[in-house]
């Protein structure tokens, strides 16, 4: 019967309350609009030239009109900014727990690293009912990593993290797409997001697994590029050692405070001079030309995991 719809599905936690955002946003508008398009029009009629209707009694001020059109449209506005702020906010901080993937982004394709050690292309296969976060850098220029089924769209960056999450209400297929334009073949760089209830979601980590979890992985890593002869307890200290590091606050030679997340770690590994821990020289040299974003990943998971942070604890 009714089958025009005006909105994708909604398959995640967030995408009732961003619909129901919208809808009012719609109301307002409609409303509004049509007060004024009504008065406007029934003005035009009435007083056009040459008409009767009389024109005396014209009002030069009306305080309570002048207040009631400056507070009640500001109390409106007011209320939909705080309410959009909350869900805003609530969509980009993950709730504690929640499992995590890392998007890398490059012209033109999304690579999905799992820290089990599974790999995808141009797919993402994730659980429903469990919150999702999503650590994501791009290769090469700004590409956006959009489903619109869960009402998501974040920027990926070169050189930086960006994080988003979602809890997917409905197993099934979705669309996912690159939301900004990032060359010839961004109309290309377009993907499915596989929702499947736990025990499935399982069996596919299991079935599909690579050799390695992401940390293991970042193990070899480590010692292939002899990071051990500078960060080990007991490597003279002539770097920082790495152990319990994660989620832990630095304090850097010139006495600011940063917090020891993924951000910092993967800084530290491409450009070494950015934030020098404090007592330590700069020695280090930089690994931006020798490391592919998704080794960084596998050092970042390493490194997190020697902080004793395990797979799905959400520190930082
Ligand atoms: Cu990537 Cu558009």
């Amino acid at each position: 019967m009714w089958n025009f719809p005006l909105l994708p599905e909604a398959a995640s936690t967030v995408a009732t309350e961003i619909d129901a955002i919208w809808w009012v946003l719609v109301a307002v508008s409609i409303f509004f609009g049509a007060i004024i398009v009504v008065g406007l029009v029934y003005s035009a009629v009435r007083y056009r030239r040459g008409s009767k209707a009389s024109r005396a009694g014209a009002m030069n001020d009306n305080l309570l009109l002048e207040l009631s059109w400056s507070i009640i449209p500001l109390t409106i506005a007011m209320a939909i900014y705080v309410w959009s702020s909350k869900v805003f906010i609530d969509m980009h901080v993950a709730p504690p727990g929640a499992m995590e993937v890392y998007v890398v982004a490059k012209q033109w394709m999304w690579k999905i690293q799992h820290p089990e050690g599974n790999k995808e292309i141009n797919e993402l296969h994730v659980p429903v009912g469990k919150p999702v976060k999503l650590i994501m850098t791009s290769q090469d220029v700004i590409h956006s990593f959009s489903i619109p089924a869960f009402r998501i769209k974040q920027d990926v960056l070169p050189a930086r993290y960006t994080t988003q999450w979602f809890e997917a209400t409905k197993p099934g297929e979705y669309h996912l797409f690159c939301a900004e334009y990032c060359g010839t073949s961004h109309s290309g760089m377009v993907g499915r997001v596989v929702v499947m209830e736990e025990a499935d979601y399982q069996n596919w980590l299991a079935g599909r697994r690579g050799a390695d979890m992401m940390a293991g992985s970042g193990e070899k890593l480590f010692a292939e590029f002899g990071c051990q002869t500078c960060h080990r307890q007991d490597s003279g200290q002539r770097g920082p050692a790495l152990d319990g590091l994660f989620g832990s606050i630095v304090t850097l030679s010139g006495g600011d405070k940063v917090a020891a997340d993924a951000d910092y770690l993967r800084e530290s590994i491409l450009n070494p001079g950015a934030k020098v821990v404090k007592g330590y020289q700069l020695l280090m040299p930089t690994y931006r030309n020798q490391l592919t974003p998704e080794q960084v990943n596998e050092l970042v998971e390493y490194v997190k995991q020697l902080g004793g942070i395990k797979i799905g604890e959400n520190k930082r």
